[in-house]
């Protein structure tokens, strides 16, 4: 095992692969993906449903199903998680490494109180806190994730929560322990716009009062519009551009980030229907041969079909298309 360092990448993921085998085959539904997170800093990651986005995240903290078969690496400020016994990541994650899992409703525990959730997460990995000071902490963390009346709501079971609220709690449960890196996966799906915004700009203060790292994890680019420092798009389990968010939504290198920035809804502009990127993503195991998108892509040309395009640009933005105009460099 190599030790944490000091002045290593807060997360570092680097030609991750996650494969299914079946009928002794094997699936990548992820292939290759490498990015890094530092303190303070939130990468959004977006991509159509099935695109590896949560394979590819719980892979990486070593929560694939055992079907799965994870490579490559991922190093949580130096120290590498591939291949770290289940026992050693299961004491990462929930202290060091918080994550928020999509459809967080169905993961609370419909017949304990809020309180005593809380309390459970923060008695797991800290055995001299006593029952008392737990459910003072979780007072706290309710306070943090702005839920008004917290004593009060400590008593309270998951179904007299709304939607937003029980949100707001998984939130408080995934940094319940100071983590230094929180991953939320799909955080505002399935909440009403209001409700989206409130969560996001709850995210968005922890980052900043905890200087946590932050993995968003999405299908709607719209909603890192505001709350992203940098984005890593997903198509078919690569990351297909990689860009700080201006630069994505300025100066977009790859047809499919163009498509994606074309199906926000622009409430200014009236339009029959929304803009959508025509087509569906390969299934798994289905990989058209050269560009992965080609199929889909209104500027595929012969090249796209024979050859996988390599990747262009340099270390803050890079895009795999054969005709991606983006300045060339050394990458990362
Ligand atoms: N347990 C599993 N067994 C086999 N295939 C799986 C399993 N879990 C995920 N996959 C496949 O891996 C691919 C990526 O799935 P994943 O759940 O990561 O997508 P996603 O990008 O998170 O999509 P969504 O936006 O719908 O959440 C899909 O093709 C999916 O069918
Ligand atoms: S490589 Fe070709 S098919 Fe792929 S995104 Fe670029 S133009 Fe489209
Ligand atoms: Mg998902």
């Amino acid at each position: 095992m190599i030790p944490a360092t000091e002045n290593a990448p807060l997360f570092e993921v680097r030609d991750l692969r996650v494969a299914f085998g079946r009928a002794g085959v094997s699936l990548e539904a992820v292939r290759g993906i490498s990015l890094t997170v530092d303190h303070g800093e939130v990468l959004g990651i977006v991509g159509e449903s099935g695109s590896g986005k949560s394979i590819g995240m719980l892979g990486a903290l070593g929560l694939q199903p055992d079907s799965a078969r994870v490579s490559g690496s991922v190093r949580f400020k130096g120290q590498e998680l591939v291949g770290l016994p289940r026992r050693e990541l299961r004491k990462l994650r929930g202290a060091r490494i918080g994550m928020i899992f999509q459809d967080p409703l169905s993961s609370l525990n419909p017949v304990m109180t809020i309180g005593a959730q809380i309390a459970e997460a923060l008695l797991l990995h800290n055995e001299t806190l006593s029952a008392r000071a737990a459910l003072e902490r979780a007072e706290e963390l309710l306070t943090l994730v702005a839920i008004p009346q917290p004593d009060r709501r400590l008593r309270q079971y998951p179904h007299e929560f709304s939607g937003g609220m029980r949100q707001r709690v998984m939130i408080a449960m995934a940094v319940a322990n100071d983590p230094d890196l929180l991953i939320a996966d799909e955080p505002t799906t399935a909440l009403d716009v209001t409700v989206q915004a409130q969560i996001m700009e709850v995210l968005a203060d922890l980052r900043r009062r905890l200087d946590i790292g932050l993995i968003l994890i999405t299908h709607d680019l719209g909603v890192l519009a505001g709350h992203a420092d940098r984005v890593a798009v997903v198509y078919a389990g690569e990351i297909v551009e990689q860009a700080s968010v201006d630069d994505l939504f300025a100066r977009p290198g790859h047809p499919y980030t163009r498509g994606l920035i074309a199906s926000i809804p622009d409430m200014s502009v009236e339009r029959d229907r929304l803009n959508s990127i025509e087509g569906t993503p390969p299934p798994l195991g289905q990989l058209p041969g050269g560009c992965a998108f080609h199929p889909r892509c209104p500027l595929a040309q012969e090249i796209c079909r024979a050859s996988a395009p390599p990747i262009r640009g340099r270390a803050e933005h890079i895009a795999a298309c054969h005709f991606a105009d983006l300045p060339e460099g050394s990458t990362r």
